[in-house]
């Protein structure tokens, strides 16, 4: 362990506060025992996900709950299902066809409500949409569209028919989603003409077309045209989102699937330069976010769900579109930021929807921690009830901060879980006791462990890897095209799946987790591979080499710092280095551009060239830089 992970785990070591759950969290607990629960899970995992599975619709049963042919797993294996026949058909045979199933608040204040009848026939129309196109059963189609029920829409039709779909977040770049487009090799792009940030329209259209230009496999682009009048289209490529679906019926049957044909790509950073295409498939993806949304949440028919997060993220794909609909919540997704037009934003929302369910993450909370209680004193936020935090460890004190502001009793669920991983491995349950900072424990039938590089369990409070011991359902089951970088996270620690995230677990068993391993930086929650920021900076004409590092930032978690060499004889000057940063805007996006940029002469290194992040990361931050024999010079 480095020296910056030991500092972290003393900092943490000095908070121990408990907070036991309160009556009325537990009583209304579907889990009410955690410890004896988990203890009955663990005992016989398939025997408890076999059960889970059970509670939803499947075409036909399967033969075994897990084939597990190390590191490759196949979850229900023989049954035929459809994720979409869980998330829409079961619910619209029910009383459950007139409930709302998502609101939407716009940016600009405009509000769209779809009951569960709706939204399935939206979804029908969209597939047979999809189907008028040739589209098939393992097909791809790329979204790249701003946070809109469309998005929603789109995602379901795809699974409706087997196709994959692959959400790229708006924020990409052109660079950035043509890469993910080629690697999926998309026959269809879904997207719109604008998204909006902060009132100011971006053209999402005119990235598609700059995209686009260098993907051979791209057939059709659909766009959804939010402004007036519509933007002029140039057929017969593109084709508007409206015309397109106006004639389609409103019934299309879900395709029974195997539980593994694949469900989603998503695409997401590691150490090396090129996105991962993480691959879900239809079956255990569907009981893992079923049975976590519904426990995690305690989630009720009379909830109102508020989850912040964007479907072009792992959050928005399991907790806002898959586990909620799964278990036929009302949904409330709203566009945009927490502080525009201004910081009561979402306090208002939840004022004015009743919410009482709140799932957000700790930069968003540090955000509208900087302008102060008064905002949400502002709202009535009684209807709360129970609260989660998601993407990066949650300090102490914003977690006490959104406890205190949201009435002082709603449990916060500090959920821990990655891309890869598809649905929360570690989280408290809400008739826990908590502690503020800590993931808390393994959810039911997940064997998670902090061990050292041998695969050796540690002892209470030592600092390690988080690992995973055994197959959970809702894992990813391959990178595409690239099963070897799979194996790697099944490779690095002997029998166990290596998550890439430094943590100690204390002598109650919970978990704490410090921040990645590995090159990964996350910012404001979102995961930036170095290596990506490095490749970007290296593309301006003006640049020899650079290395990234994350720093501690106080709202996002982390920043960005890059050290950069110049070319021989090219002037550093402020304008380069915004020329820098604009050139990683364009390669990759806003959410990469480095907040600081130093031109040095030379960068740390080790005899073999590669370049010691570690090394820079310590001297920056004022550290030990730990073992540097094998440095250079
Ligand atoms: C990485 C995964 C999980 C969905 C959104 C991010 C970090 C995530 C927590 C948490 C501490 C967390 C980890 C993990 N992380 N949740 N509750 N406490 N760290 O998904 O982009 O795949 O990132 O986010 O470092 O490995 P992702």
């Amino acid at each position: 362990m480095s020296d910056n992970v030991q500092e972290k785990l003393e900092s943490l070591l000095r908070v121990q506060r408990v907070i036991p759950p309160t009556a009325e969290a537990k009583a209304a607990s579907y889990i009410q025992d955690y410890d004896a629960a988990y203890r009955q899970s663990i005992a016989d995992p398939e025997a408890f996900w076999d059960q889970a599975a059970k509670e939803l619709e499947w075409f036909s049963p399967w033969q075994r709950v897990l084939e597990w042919d190390y590191p490759w797993a196949k979850w229900f294996v023989g049954a035929t299902c459809n994720i979409t026949s869980n998330c829409l058909d079961r619910h619209v045979k029910t009383w459950r066809r007139n409930k709302v199933a998502v609101i939407w608040v716009g940016e600009q204040g405009e509000e769209r409500v779809f009951t569960y009848a709706e939204l399935f026939r939206q979804v029908n129309r969209c597939a047979n949409g999809l189907k008028s196109l040739g589209l098939r059963q393992g097909d791809l189609v790329t979204i790249y569209l701003p946070k809109i029920p469309e998005q929603i829409v789109a995602m379901l039709a795809c699974a409706r028919l087997g196709i994959i779909h692959s959400v790229v977040y708006s924020g990409f770049s052109a660079p950035a989603l043509a890469t993910r487009i080629q690697d999926a090799e998309a026959r269809v792009v879904i997207t719109a003409d604008v998204g909006y940030d902060r009132g100011k329209p971006s053209n999402l259209k005119e990235v598609v077309d700059q995209a686009i230009a260098t993907c051979g496999t791209v057939e059709k682009v659909i766009v959804v045209r939010r402004e007036q009048p519509g933007i002029p289209l140039s057929s017969p490529k593109e084709i508007d989102w409206q015309t397109w679906l106006d004639d389609k019926p409103a019934t299309c049957e879900a395709v029974p699937l195997d539980a593994e044909a694949p469900l989603y790509f998503l695409y997401t950073s590691g150490t090396t330069g090129k996105p991962k295409g993480v691959v879900h498939v239809h079956g255990g993806y569907m009981v893992g976010t079923y049975l976590t949304t519904k426990y995690v949440f305690n989630l009720r028919d009379e909830d109102v769900y508020f989850c912040v997060a964007d479907p072009g993220w792992v959050t928005g794909h399991s907790y806002i579109v898959y586990g909620p609909l799964l278990n036929g919540a009302t949904i409330l997704t709203a566009e945009g930021k927490p502080d525009y037009p201004n910081p009561g934003r979402w306090w208002r929302l939840i004022e004015r929807y009743g919410v009482s369910i709140f799932y957000t993450t700790p930069t968003a909370i540090r955000l509208l921690m900087k302008y102060g209680e008064e905002w949400p004193k502002k709202y009535d936020l009684s209807t709360l009830r129970t609260l989660g935090s998601v993407g990066e460890p949650i300090n102490p004190e914003a977690w006490e901060w959104f406890h205190r502001v949201t009435g002082g009793t709603c449990p916060i669920m500090d959920t821990w879980w990655q891309t890869e991983t598809g649905m929360i491995l570690v989280t408290p349950l809400p008739s826990m006791p908590l502690k503020p900072g800590s993931a808390s424990r393994p959810f039911l039938g997940i064997e998670a462990d902090v061990v050292d590089r041998e695969g050796k369990s540690l002892p209470p409070n030592a600092g390690g890897f988080a690992v995973i011991k055994k197959p959970w359902p809702a894992m990813m089951r391959t990178i595409y095209k690239d099963p070897d970088r799979y194996r790697a996270y099944w490779n690095i620690i002997p029998n166990c799946y290596t998550a890439g995230d430094v943590c100690r677990k204390d002598e109650d068993g919970y978990f704490w987790f410090m921040g990645r391993a590995d090159d990964v930086i996350k910012v404001a929650g979102n995961r930036i591979g170095t290596a990506e920021v490095e490749s970007a900076l290296v593309s301006h004409q003006a640049v020899a080499e650079a290395a990234v590092i994350g720093k501690p930032h106080k709202t996002a978690g982390e920043a960005i710092k890059a050290f950069v060499i110049l070319k021989h004889g090219q002037q550093g000057n402020s304008e380069l280095i915004q020329a820098l940063k604009d050139q990683v805007k364009k390669e990759l996006g806003k959410i990469a551009v480095p907040q600081e940029i130093d031109l040095v002469t030379s960068l740390p290194k080790t005899r073999s060239g590669k370049i010691m992040r570690r090394v820079l990361k310590a001297k920056e931050l004022g550290q030990d830089p730990g073992d540097i024999s094998t440095l250079e010079e």
